[in-house]
Parts: C-alpha cells; sequence; structure tokens
C-alpha cells in the first residue's frame, strides 16, 4: 500500500523545527505491507520542507523500459515540481526531472536521492519568490499515464508565491501558534501588501498541460493555458488527451503531437478529470464542470494571468456526457453581474480598515479571494447588498449561513474584529469601483499608509 504524505505545521522549517532535520515522513512516498502494516520503505521527495510540498497528489504504477530492462515503477509529481520515478519494490530512486518551472532547487542529486536546495531562494532573513509556490506544480488535478509510450500527461502549472517569514517572528523571534486558524509560519496578514510591493519581480503564473518523459526530463509537446488552475487529464488508447480548463474549454487533443482535435465551450472552469465509457456500443467521454479548492484564495486574477471561465459567467456545477454526433446544446451563458454597489464611506477609520485587513487576509481570503476578489466560486464580499451587511455579524460571528458553508468566527474574531473586516471589505470594494470606471490605478491601497 503506497501512501503520499502531506506538509508540515509551520510551513516555515526554522520555526516548525529550529533544531533542523529532515522532519520524517513529511512530503514523502511511503510504502506499507498491506497485511501487517509495517513500512517497506520511504522516499522523501523535500526533505525539511519549507514550502507546503505536499506529496499527496496521485500515484501510478506502470512497468517502464529502463537500461533495456523493464522495471516495475512507481510515478509521481508532487508538488515540489520534480517527477519522481522509483523502483515500486525497494524505493530506489531512478530518475526526477523537473516538469514545470522550479527554482526552490537547482536539481535533484541521483546519488544521495536528494534535491540540491537553491540557496539564492532562502527566505528565512529576506522574502522571495519561489517556484512552485504552495499550489504546487501539480496538485489534485489527476495526471494520465501512457505506458506505451513511456509518456505522462501532467495538468502543470507555474503559481509562484512570495515567501515572507511572519512579521511576528521577524520582529519578536517568537510565533505564537493560533489554536485556531493558519499557522503557516509565512507572513499572511499583510500578504497582499508584500504581494503588490513585489509584484514587479513575479514570475508569470501560468498553466500546461505536458507530454511529458519522466525518464528523461523531456516534454514531447507542450500546451500553455494562460490560468494555472486546470483540470485533470485522461488519455486514451485512441491516441487522445481530453482535459478541461479553467478557460472553459474542454479539448480533445492528440495525443502524439499535442494538436486540438475537437473542442467544446463548457463556459466553467473545471479541475476534475474526464472519463471515458462504453455502453450499449457507443464511447462516451464525461466531465464535470466547477472549480474552487485552492484557486479560490488566487480569486478574480490580475494580469497577465487570463480570467477563468466561472468567474466571467458562473461556476455552474454539471455532469456533461459527450459521443460522436452528439447534439444536446448547452444554455446560453449569461455574464455575470459584477457592478460594484457605491458606499459612502467618509467616516470609515483607516486604522479599523488596516486591522480589517489582516484579519481578513488571516481568516477569509482563503475562500472569498486575495485582495477581496472573489474568483467566483464562492460570494464576492465587494457586492454584499444593504440587507446583507445589516445582517453581517450575525454571518461573521453567529454561523448564521453554516449550514451554506459559511462558519460562524465567534471562537476566532471578535465583534470588533468583524466590524474591522467588513470596513476593509468595503474599502476594498470602493478602491475597485473606482477601478472599474477608471478613476483610479491598482495597486492603490492607500490606507496602508494612512492616506487618504
Ligand atoms: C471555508 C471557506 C470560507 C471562509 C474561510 C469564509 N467564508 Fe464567508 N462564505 C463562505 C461560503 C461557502 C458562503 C456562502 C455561500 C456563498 O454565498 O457563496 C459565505 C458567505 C459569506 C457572506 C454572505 C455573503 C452574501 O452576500 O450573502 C459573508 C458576509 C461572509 N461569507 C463573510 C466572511 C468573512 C468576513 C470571513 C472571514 C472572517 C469569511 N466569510 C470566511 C465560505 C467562507
Amino acid at each position: 500500500m503506497y501512501i503520499g504524505v502531506g506538509n508540515g505545521s509551520p510551513w516555515t522549517r526554522v520555526i516548525r523545527s529550529p533544531g533542523g532535520g529532515d522532519n520524517l515522513f513529511l512530503s514523502s512516498i511511503v510504502a506499507l505491507d498491506a497485511d501487517t502494516g509495517e513500512m517497506n520503505w520511504y522516499y522523501q521527495t523535500t526533505p525539511g520542507d519549507n514550502w507546503d510540498y505536499t506529496a499527496v497528489q496521485d500515484m501510478a504504477l506502470a512497468e517502464l523500459e529502463i537500461e533495456g530492462e523493464p522495471r516495475k515503477v512507481l510515478l509521481q509529481a508532487p508538488k515540489n515540481g520534480f517527477f519522481y520515478v522509483l523502483d515500486r519494490s525497494d524505493g530506489e530512486l531512478l530518475a526526477a526531472n523537473p516538469y514545470a518551472t522550479v527554482t526552490w532547487a537547482t536539481h535533484v542529486d541521483l546519488e544521495t536521492g536528494r534535491p540540491v536546495e537553491n540557496p539564492d531562494l532562502d527566505y528565512s532573513e529576506k522574502g522571495k519568490w519561489v517556484l512552485p509556490g504552495p499550489l504546487g506544480a501539480h496538485n489534485w488535478q489527476a495526471m494520465s499515464v501512457d505506458e506505451a509510450a513511456g509518456l505522462v500527461y501532467i495538468p502543470a502549472q507555474d503559481n509562484p508565491l512570495f515567501f515572507e517569514m511572519a512579521s511576528e517572528w521577524k520582529e519578536t523571534g517568537v510565533y505564537k501558534h493560533k489554536p485556531k486558524g493558519w499557522n503557516t509560519g509565512l507572513e499572511f496578514g499583510r500578504l497582499a501588501q508584500v504581494i503588490l510591493d513585489n509584484i514587479a519581480e513575479q514570475p508569470t503564473p501560468k498553466g500546461y498541460l505536458k507530454a511529458f518523459d519522466p525518464l528523461t526530463g523531456e516534454d514531447q509537446w507542450v500546451v500553455e493555458i494562460p490560468h494555472y488552475w486546470n483540470g485533470g487529464v485522461l488519455g486514451t488508447e485512441g491516441g487522445l488527451v481530453f482535459q478541461g480548463n479553467a478557460l472553459g474549454m474542454f479539448t480533445a487533443y492528440d495525443k502524439a503531437t499535442g494538436e486540438v482535435l475537437w473542442e467544446f465551450n463548457t463556459y466553467t472552469s473545471m479541475l476534475a478529470p474526464p472519463i471515458t465509457f462504453e455502453l450499449d456500443g457507443v464511447q462516451y467521454v464525461s466531465v464535470l464542470t466547477g472549480t474552487g479548492g485552492g484557486d479560490l484564495f488566487g480569486g478574480e486574477p490580475l494580469p497577465p494571468v487570463a480570467e477563468h471561465a466561472s468567474l466571467t459567467y458562473s461556476n455552474e456545477g454539471r455532469l456533461l456526457v459527450f459521443k460522436v454526433g452528439g447534439e444536446a446544446a448547452l444554455p446560453a451563458p449569461t455574464v455575470r453581474d459584477r457592478s460594484i454597489p457605491k458606499r459612502d464611506l467618509k467616516d470609515i477609520d483607516t486604522v479599523s480598515i488596516a486591522r480589517g485587513e489582516i484579519a481578513y487576509n488571516e481568516n477569509c481570503a482563503v475562500c472569498h479571494g486575495f485582495l477581496v476578489r472573489s474568483g467566483g466560486a464562492i460570494a464576492d464580499l465587494r457586492r454584499v447588498n444593504d440587507e446583507t451587511l445589516a445582517i453581517w455579524d450575525q454571518i461573521v460571528i453567529d454561523g448564521l449561513y453554516s449550514a451554506a458553508g459559511m462558519a460562524g468566527f465567534g471562537d476566532v474574531l471578535t465583534r470588533d474584529q468583524s466590524g474591522d473586516v467588513m470596513n476593509y471589505v468595503l474599502a476594498r470594494a470602493e478602491e475597485d469601483r473606482l477601478v472599474a470606471a477608471g478613476e483610479k490605478e491598482l495597486p492603490q491601497m492607500t490606507w496602508m499608509t494612512g492616506g487618504d
């Protein structure tokens, strides 16, 4: 039985494990005897993980020819950006090639089996852009293995994060564990400010569909997608690769060349892997539409990342089934109303807004989006109406909407803090309303400096 193991918390190893060490078995692939539960072997992809590089992504068992010998292997593309080929009987490392842009390490040393970290990107003193970011170069979205061709079709991405140690830690040398909340050890409260301050050096976020040779690290072909959070992949014996992407396109590619053979606009972003099946002699291909997960935080993308379909239209969860010659059509898509109501903010205190920004980023951003710009899967708080504002604390503190997935934060935030968050949300809303009207440019965020 093979298990992929997640990351540690806090993510930052100087806080989590000041004594050093590899922190077994974080970010590892572990083989257990299915009868006894005893460990047969392990392979740690990211010793002393410092970046949230889980190794929980899908694993595939295959037989590949290596130096003329057929070998039974285990294949995984964990978040850290290296594609691992292991002998699945004993865990021997056979290959570890980068399958996306990797900057945290220069390579994996095949002798020691360990990654060689890039000292230039040590962020313990000074913040740095690092690739991959915490969403990984590959995440839950299924890859597809083609044993005959010796290729893997991977939904990969370059999605960097500016890693900056928590200011609390930098200022005091102490990091207090929050029993209910995120404990990353990174600066989350001021993350928007930190990212916007460093946006000029940001490596461009984007997605790829790759036909990748795990033994040589070469790409047979690459399709670039201007948004990074795309769907799982299905490869078929008949020579096709199917993927639904963030832009709403469900596409069949030629497995040999990556050429687009067919595409269908679903008007909804996709994460799920397509499947294919035969029923009464007819072959079908099917996919679930709808997005969410890690991209919630990313929210409405900043250029040059393309806007995804679930934001432009709506995040419509549908099961779509196709056959050759099928004639059903989707209802015409409706474009979302994303206008922001105008509000009078004269009386809002900028100090409260600044406090609210930190509380928002630490508690709300992960679902409602970076800069309060929802990615379309969960309510856009810039657009809340007056009725909702009137019951803000009932929702945010008391849990009025908990049945809809919005838990109350009464055990984490005071009513004053909830009010600060509301002020921050309204201030961001007003700023974006002015940006949309062409009266202001992002990034501004003047309350941070106590300006207007
Ligand atoms: C785990 C994800 C998650 C987190 C974290 C979260 N929310 Fe929500 N929120 C939701 C969901 C789900 C809904 C209800 C469904 C919807 O409206 O999209 C919602 C709805 C709301 C609404 C109602 C919006 C409306 O127009 O009806 C408000 C207000 C709100 N959230 C505020 C907050 C605040 C403030 C925080 C941080 C303290 C927060 N949420 C944190 C998931 C989350």
